[in-house]
Formats: structure tokens, C-alpha cells, sequence
């Protein structure tokens, strides 16, 4: 049954048009009229135009139930016919760019760890820098990971070691350990019920938002960004239904889903500044998995140094002026949710979780680093950029003056694996290097090269 014929029908009786004069003025057999305007027969494109025409109807109006008649008459399995025309709608609004871009959401795979874009993530140096650390080290147990920034390092040490100390001070990371990693309960069918909710969000009815108002159009397309504020303030609101592990997940899925849909270069200490192509907000749940050998702290390294005792400490500091807390904001804006007032054209909060390895303190703060950890092995990563043309890329620890400080812990072997890297056009590195330091440390050495009480600045 077709509902453009009925429709057809009644404009007919409702004007009082016999049968027989709209054969005679649009030219379609009487037959086929009548089998049109009893639903039985589809009529053709033209037919509608025509039969438009002559009632003096809007034709668009009968074309959109002719299509939409022609798409019901298509479906074979009604089950899923709601389902089906959703995506449909998104196949028709995003046309082939659609298949890519959610791939995953029809697979229903969930998120990885690794799939965020954040720079020095040693995503790509995780195989390289664990099998070293494997080999060149014995009788591990614990093991810590105190700039953890993605934490690719920690989620492989997970799988290897009695126990792991994730730490990164920025609210984002810290959330993000706790859903990808963190022990506690949870209800993934709970979890994966409210994702499914917000994925059929339509964001033309919901109202301006924090988060719309300062982001819209700039870092986010306007409706992305009106969908991604009401998400927040949603999982807010409902924070006392969930659990620690569940809030930590709808935040870690927001953050890991929108990631991909920034109107950025990876960061947000700029935005592109050309009209964004709109996207669709489909999220899809983080692997979130619970593990027991697992303690995670939002402290700054030299504080948290001074209270843990780990049998290796992995260290990955910022080595340029970059600071992470400026280049990824809007996260911490969003995981803090306080909505303090934005400043500039990035619109930044008032800066907090400033690093000091960003400035000139970089060489004392890593020296008092060092020598306050209680632990038998330092492994740290280097990039060797300090040859770099821009002040931004500059390093702010020389190679040679974290080889003498490793080397007054103990014995220090070096390794180095050429990579590519982050950065932004300005700066040319043909010959960048990736190196990583293994130091066994030797208690004496160490007490008789740092003698006295170093002062941080
Ligand atoms: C080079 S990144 C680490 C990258 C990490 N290894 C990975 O694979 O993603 C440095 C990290 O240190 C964190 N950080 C900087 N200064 C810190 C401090 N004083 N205490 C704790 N974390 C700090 C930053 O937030 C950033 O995430």
C-alpha cells in the first residue's frame, strides 16, 4: 500500500475533481490512476509532477512520500527497519565519507588506549622501548610510569608486571587511566545503554550550552559542539547514579570520540580557521578493562617521587616549552566542569598544572626527580630536538646534562631508534632521534653524588 496514492485520493475528492477529468487533463490511463489512488501501484516521478500540477499542490511535499513509500517498500527484515533508516539518514547527509568514518560503530569495536592523538605519545616506540627495558633489566615487579600522558607505556606494562604506578597531573589523563585501567565495579550494559541514548540525540533540540557558546564553530562545528556540552553536563547530572569506574568511562568516551572530530591540527592551542565540514557525534565505548595491579595518581612527579617505591621508574617529561595543560585545555575544561571564563582566541582557562620541566627550573626539577626516587632502574626517554631553529621546540634539558645526571645514579647504558615526530612545519628535524636511557642505579654512587639537599628553581 503505497500512502502517496491515498494522499493523491483525497486532494482529489477534496477538490471535486471526477476521475476521468484528471485522465483527460494529465494524460495517465484511468486504470493506472485508479490502482495509483488505491495505494496499489507507485507512480512515477513525472506522474506526481503532473498530478501536481493540475491540483495546484505542492509537488515536493508528494515526491517526499513517494520516496519515503518506495524506501518502506524496500525493507525485507521490519526488525530493523528504524535502525536501517537512521543510518540511511547519515549515509544521504555524510554521503561515502560515512563508511570510514564509522567502520567501527557498525563493527562495535571499542576505543583503544592508543587511538588518541596527543604529542610525544610513544604509541608508535612501545614495542621498541618495552623489549629494552625486558632485556636490560631483571627481577621487576613494580613498575612506574610518571609523565604517563597517554599511558601506551603502562597499558603494556599492565600485561607484564606485578604492579604499575600511572601518574600525569592533567585531570584528563587522570580520568582516562581510571576508565581504561581503573579497578571498581560497573555495568557495561548500563554503560553502553546511556552511550546508545546520547547517540540518538538530535542537536537541533537541545539549547545553547557552556560548551556550544565558547567552542561552537571554532574547535567543534556548532551542533557537535551543542551534542558535546549537553553530554557532559548529562553525565554530571547523573553522577550519583554511577559508579567512580562508570563516570570514568562515559568521560573517557566523550573525550576519545570527539577527539577525532576537532577542528585542529591534534591540539587546541589553535583551531582551523576555515568554515568546519559537518560531522556526526556516533559514540562508541573506550576498551575499558579492570585491572587490580594497578595504583593511579594525579600529582606532580617530584611530589609523588618523594612517596613511592617502584622497582623501575619510566620517565617521559616535556623536554620543550610546550606545556601540556595548554595544548589540551579543553579537556581539562571539560573533565573539571567547572566553566571558568576563557581567555583569547584559544580560549583557555586560567592556566594550573603549569610544568616546570617547560622552563628553565627543567634541569633542577630533573635532578631532584631522580634523586628522590626509590627505585633500582631508571629508564627515560629523550628526543634529541634541541637543535631546532624554533624557541618552542627548544630543550630545555641538554642530552649531555641528563647523561651526567643519570650517570651520578649509576651505570647508564644509551640506546637510539630514529623516529618520525610531532611538529608543526616550522621546525626540520631530518635527523631526529629517539633515545632511551637505562640506568642501573647504584645506591652508594648516588648518595656520594648528591650529597646535600638539592632546593627546586
Ligand atoms: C612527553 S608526555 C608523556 C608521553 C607518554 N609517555 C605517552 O606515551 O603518551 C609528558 C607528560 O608529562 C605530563 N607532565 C608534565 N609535567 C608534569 C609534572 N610535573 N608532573 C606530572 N606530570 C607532568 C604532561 O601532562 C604530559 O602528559
Amino acid at each position: 500500500m503505497y500512502a502517496v496514492g491515498i494522499i493523491l485520493k483525497e486532494i482529489r475528492e477534496e477538490t471535486g475533481v471526477p476521475l476521468q477529468e484528471v485522465q483527460q487533463n494529465v494524460g495517465i490511463d484511468l486504470t493506472q490512476l485508479s490502482r495509483i489512488e488505491n495505494g496499489k501501484r507507485l507512480p512515477t516521478i513525472e506522474q506526481i509532477q503532473r498530478l501536481a500540477q493540475f491540483y495546484n499542490f505542492d509537488d515536493t511535499k508528494l515526491l517526499i512520500q513517494r520516496e519515503s513509500d518506495k524506501i518502506v517498500s524496500t525493507l525485507e527484515y521490519p526488525e530493523v527497519a528504524i535502525e536501517a533508516l537512521k543510518v540511511a539518514e547519515d549515509k544521504i547527509a555524510y554521503g561515502s565519507k560515512y563508511l570510514s568514518l564509522f567502520q567501527d560503530v557498525i563493527y562495535q569495536k571499542p576505543i583503544a588506549l592508543e587511538s588518541r592523538r596527543y604529542i610525544g605519545s610513544k604509541a608508535k616506540l612501545s614495542d621498541w622501548i618495552m623489549d629494552l627495558i625486558e632485556t636490560e633489566t631483571e627481577n621487576v615487579q613494580t613498575f612506574t610510569d610518571i609523565f604517563a600522558g597517554t599511558a601506551t607505556i603502562s597499558a603494556r606494562a599492565l600485561s607484564k608486571y606485578k604492579k604499575v604506578i600511572v601518574n600525569d597531573f592533567l585531570y584528563a589523563n587522570n580520568i582516562i587511566y581510571k576508565a581504561f585501567f581503573g579497578a571498581g565495579n560497573w555495568n557495561k550494559n548500563k554503560v553502553s545503554s546511556i552511550i546508545t541514548s546520547y547517540n540518538s540525540l538530535d542537536p537541533e533540540a537541545l539549547s545553547e550550552n557552556y560548551f556550544s557558546e565558547n567552542f561552537g564553530g571554532k574547535f567543534y562545528e556548532y551542533s557537535v559542539s551543542k551534542l558535546i556540552g549537553h553530554i557532559r553536563q548529562d553525565i554530571e547530572d547523573m553522577k550519583y547514579e554511577l559508579t567512580e569506574k562508570e563516570y570514568s568511562i562515559l568521560l573517557a568516551t566523550l573525550i576519545y570520540n570527539i577527539d577525532k572530530l576537532a577542528n585542529t591540527v591534534g591540539h587546541f592551542d589553535a583551531y582551523i580557521k576555515k568554515p568546519i565540514k559537518p560531522q556526526p557525534l556516533r559514540m562508541r565505548m573506550i576498551d575499558a578493562k579492570d585491572f587490580e595491579n594497578v595504583e593511579i595518581h594525579k600529582e606532580d612527579a617530584n611530589l609523588l617521587a618523594r612517596n613511592i617505591k617502584s622497582d623501575l621508574v619510566y620517565i617521559d617529561p616535556p623536554y620543550n616549552s610546550r606545556q601540556y595543560c595548554r595544548f589540551y585545555h579543553l579537556y581539562e575544561t571539560l573533565i573539571k566542569w567547572d566553566k571558568p571564563k576563557l581567555h583569547g582566541v584559544a580560549l583557555k582557562p586560567e592556566p594550573e598544572n603549569m610544568s616546570a620541566y617547560c622552563t628553565v627550573k627543567a634541569r633542577s626539577r630533573f635532578e631532584d626527580l631522580v634523586r628522590n626516587l626509590n627505585t633500582r632502574y631508571l629508564v627515560v626517554s629523550y628526543n634529541n630536538t634541541y637543535n631546532s631553529k624554533s624557541n618552542s621546540s627548544e630543550n630545555k634539558i641538554r642530552l649531555e646534562e641528563i647523561e651526567e645526571i643519570l650517570n651520578r645514579c649509576g651505570d647508564t647504558k644509551t640506546f637510539e631508534c630514529s623516529h618520525r615526530f610531532f611538529n608543526t612545519g616550522k621546525t626540520e628535524f631530518n635527523d631526529h632521534k629517539e633515545l632511551l636511557f637505562i640506568t642501573k642505579v647504584d645506591e652508594a654512587r648516588k648518595n656520594k653524588s648528591f650529597p646535600t639537599l638539592l632546593c627546586w628553581g
